[in-house]
């Protein structure tokens, strides 16, 4: 059938019949809220470079955490900033049982039993050099990484954490977490593993949370090149061989095609990440008067979704909740 037969534009025509044709819908079912925590008490400070978006000390967390849950939000993505004197090369507070982690964690599940605690594994926040993994002259070891990794993933479990976010990008450690969490029992503790994390410059706001930038070099050894896509359907298939639960694809909007990819090929459920810097983009237009906020964030937020995300990791998880 051809125009006039067909008229595309009948099922534009209002908002209602928008809504029954739409493909593609959010839901506070799809989000997960990453969230930062710092030592200390009373603490609420807004991060430069990402207007609107505090660090919190666990008891203002709770604070916020109650709001996010009244608005529907069923899972959080805790990362801890740690102080520069705690920083070392062996990641020894990252292995500290009494370490900020454990407590966010254990405070988190004390007051909110039901809410999905998700915990990101990584050395860089621990890191004197600022990177994911221990550093032996300017190289970052992957083998020991790996049990490092693994030690720091029990441990979250042990706090309480419901799932653990390997963010790493070393080879080998979902497995290696996987096999010390089976060891110890934790059979039920999930593993979402960040398989395809591209070495991207959105990630800046990010570092600058958490005061992790790396000190030498970059991450282009460990996090993949922006330019391919193939290479992720294979870290993504390793990874749910190691036992990953979810994997993750980040960023998000720069990779929607790397989502589709991935939806076509694999039955695991698929998360995808809108990192600090999309976050920051939309914020700084729009806070120059030059696009309108709330319709960036549905519209970046949907295609993600479209292309494929069942779940999302996103800043504007608590925008969206109320939008919604
Ligand atoms: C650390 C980690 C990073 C992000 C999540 N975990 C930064 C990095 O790899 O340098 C980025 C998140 C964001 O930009 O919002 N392993």
């Amino acid at each position: 059938m051809s125009f006039p037969l067909s008229r595309f534009r009948r099922l534009r025509s209002g908002s209602a019949i928008r809504s029954l044709v739409r493909e593609t819908t959010l839901s506070m079912d799809d989000f997960i809220c990453p969230v930062f925590v710092t030592e200390g008490e009373g603490k609420r400070e807004e991060i430069g470079s990402m207007p609107g978006y505090s660090r919190f000390s666990i008891d203002e967390l709770i604070r916020e955490v109650e709001l996010l849950v009244a608005l529907g939000i069923k899972a959080v993505l805790v990362f801890a900033m740690v102080p520069e004197d705690k920083k070392d090369n062996t990641g020894s507070e990252a292995l500290n049982q009494n370490g900020l982690m454990p407590k966010t964690i254990k405070a988190l599940k004390i007051n909110f039993p039901d809410l999905v605690v998700m915990t990101d594994v990584a050395l860089d926040p621990y890191s004197r050099y600022g990177h994911d993994g221990i550093v032996r002259g300017h190289e970052i070891c992957n083998d020991p990484s790996i049990d490092l990794l693994a030690k720091m993933a029990l441990l979250h479990a042990q706090a309480g954490a419901d799932w653990v976010a390997p963010s790493d990008m070393m080879d080998g450690r979902v497995a290696g977490i996987r096999h010390v969490l089976e060891r110890h029992h934790f059979t039920q503790t999930g593993i979402m593993s960040y398989s395809a994390k591209y070495a991207s410059c959105f990630y800046g706001p990010f570092r600058d949370a958490l005061n992790s930038a790396p000190g030498f070099g970059d991450k282009k050894t460990y996090q993949m090149d922006p330019a391919n896509v193939r290479e992720a359907l294979k870290e993504v298939m390793t990874d749910v061989d190691e036992g990953a639960d979810i994997i993750m694809i980040k960023p998000a909007l720069a990779y929607l095609d790397v989502i589709w990819r991935v939806k076509e090929l694999l039955t695991v459920p698929i998360a995808a990440y809108q990192v600090s810097g999309e976050y920051s983009m939309i914020k700084a237009a729009a806070g120059n008067g030059w696009l309108n906020e709330e319709e960036a964030i549905i519209e970046s937020l949907t295609s993600i979704k479209r292309a494929g995300a069942d779940l999302i990791a996103s800043y504007f998880t608590k925008d969206i909740a109320k939008i919604l």
